[in-house]
């Protein structure tokens, strides 16, 4: 029996919950991904290595500002979950009454979370329906700190009906995915 799937999917569960926030000129936009990883065994060069789907608005930001801000949360920010991976900021603005300010690298940090830092592209890999985004960690603050979310602890403590609706997201997203997810350019990044 072949355990791909279970076994990629351990790295899946228990991988943290993030926000991963941009800026396209005068736009801001954010979501939430789980398909982040540390990429650096020097601890005073900081790298993370960042999954981003192509069919997400802050695809296109990253891609042109090369810029971005990933925030840890914590257990209690179900809230901002929904807000920042239940909606397209083509469809509606996902910053009104979210306290933000603008960080070093131009792109909004969430200003109540469990810890933010700043990044910017140093290369990306074409991955069909995602780019896989090596980004150097710039700066960073621990602000509530503690405990952060996991994936795990999204299904847990997420309203039965959240998770309904994440699922049928999740449906229409591997929809989007299937036709061009073997589609990968082997064309060199302009960074
Ligand atoms: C729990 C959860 C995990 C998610 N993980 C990822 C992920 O790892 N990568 C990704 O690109 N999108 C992920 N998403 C989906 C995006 O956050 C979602 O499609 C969002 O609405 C995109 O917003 P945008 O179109 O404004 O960029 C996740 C969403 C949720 C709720």
């Amino acid at each position: 029996m072949n355990d791909a799937s279970s076994v990629s999917g351990i790295f899946w569960n228990d991988s943290p919950v993030v926000i991963i926030t941009s800026r396209r000129e005068d736009e801001i936009n954010g979501q939430v991904a789980v398909t982040l990883v540390t990429s650096s065994i020097v601890h005073t060069v900081p790298r993370l290595l960042v999954g981003i789907w192509k069919g997400n608005h802050t695809h296109g930001f990253i891609m042109k500002s090369r810029n971005l801000v990933v925030h840890l949360l914590t257990r209690d920010q179900i809230a901002l979950v929904r807000n920042f991976g239940f909606y397209s900021g083509r469809d509606r603005e996902k910053f009104p009454g979210i306290d933000h300010f603008e960080g070093k690298n131009g792109c909004p940090v969430l200003r109540d979370v469990h810890s933010y830092v700043e990044c910017s592209v140093l290369n990306a890999m074409d991955g069909g329906d995602m780019t896989a985004f090596l980004v150097s960690a710039d700066y960073g603050e621990i602000v509530r700190g503690g405990g952060w979310m996991t994936l795990a602890d999204f299904y847990t403590l997420a309203p039965e009906e959240w998770v309904m609706e994440y699922g049928q997201k999740l449906m229409e997203s591997v929809s989007f995915s299937m036709p061009i997810i073997h589609k990968i350019s082997h064309e060199p990044f302009e960074p």
